[in-house]
């Protein structure tokens, strides 16, 4: 934490199309992402806004490939292999479609994971650092962050009761122990502390539609001013 320097952290801002907004969700699994995603397009639509909703990694055809190559591995991936698939995703995503539809004015591309996922996942789950990651994105179009980002925050132990529930084969990083996904929620803090105006840390142990009220006050907030 300490060895991240604000040079670094100021490469980092958001994509500056007028009267089109970049918001992303991230939280570990059964945070209520994609139930709170779908609630905010319910929400933006009524106001009129173009909402598009991408999710990382995958979104475009290679990016699908990449997804697979990650999420069906048999094998073990080195760290660093595993961040530079995320981040080949997440540049082609950027390219080929997220900038394209925030240059329409009106729009909000709402990213079902993006840059803390991989903070948490790589950055602490894995050891590489925050610093070797937010390196990895200084380059344009890596280093556009949202206007605001939710980390649905959850504990444990409800990660686990709600993906009980959900009955589905555990993918490659589903499968890891649960000592890993204690240091995804440390890096999710973590994240949190480096880019304390951008994202807004919402408790989601509680009920779905006071999640989701939180979520659209502070989108209310972005839109005004
Ligand atoms: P997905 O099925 O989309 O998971 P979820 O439903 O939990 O969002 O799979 C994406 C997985 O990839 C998820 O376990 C998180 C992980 N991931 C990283 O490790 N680093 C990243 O940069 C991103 C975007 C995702």
């Amino acid at each position: 934490m300490h060895e991240i320097q604000p040079e670094l952290l100021a490469q980092f801002r958001p994509p500056a199309y007028p009267g089109s907004f970049f918001l992303s969700f991230e939280g570990i699994e059964g945070s209520g992402k994609s139930t709170q995603i779908l609630n905010l397009k319910n929400f933006l639509e009524k106001k009129m806004f173009r909402v598009i909703i991408l999710r990382e990694p995958g979104g475009t055809s290679f990016g699908e490939k990449l997804r697979s190559a990650i999420l069906n591995s048999a094998a073990p991936l080195h760290p660093l292999a595993e961040t530079f698939l995320f981040l080949a995703s997440r540049a082609q995503l950027l390219d080929e479609v997220t900038l394209k539809e925030l240059a329409i004015p009106n729009t909000v591309v709402i990213y079902d994971r993006y840059l803390d996922s991989t903070l948490a996942y790589q950055g602490v789950g894995r050891n590489l650092g925050a610093k070797t990651i937010l390196e990895a994105h200084k380059i344009f179009p890596l280093n556009l962050v949202p206007h605001l980002t939710f980390y649905l925050k959850i504990s444990l132990e409800t990660s686990l009761k709600r993906q009980e529930k959900r009955e589905r084969d555990k993918d490659y990083f589903e499968a890891q122990k649960n000592n890993f996904h204690q240091k995804l929620i440390e890096g999710y803090n973590q994240a949190a502390e480096l880019f304390p105006q951008r994202i807004a840390t919402v408790d989601g142990e509680r009920k779905e539609a006071e999640v989701a009220q939180d979520v659209f006050a502070m989108v209310n907030q972005l839109l005004i001013k």
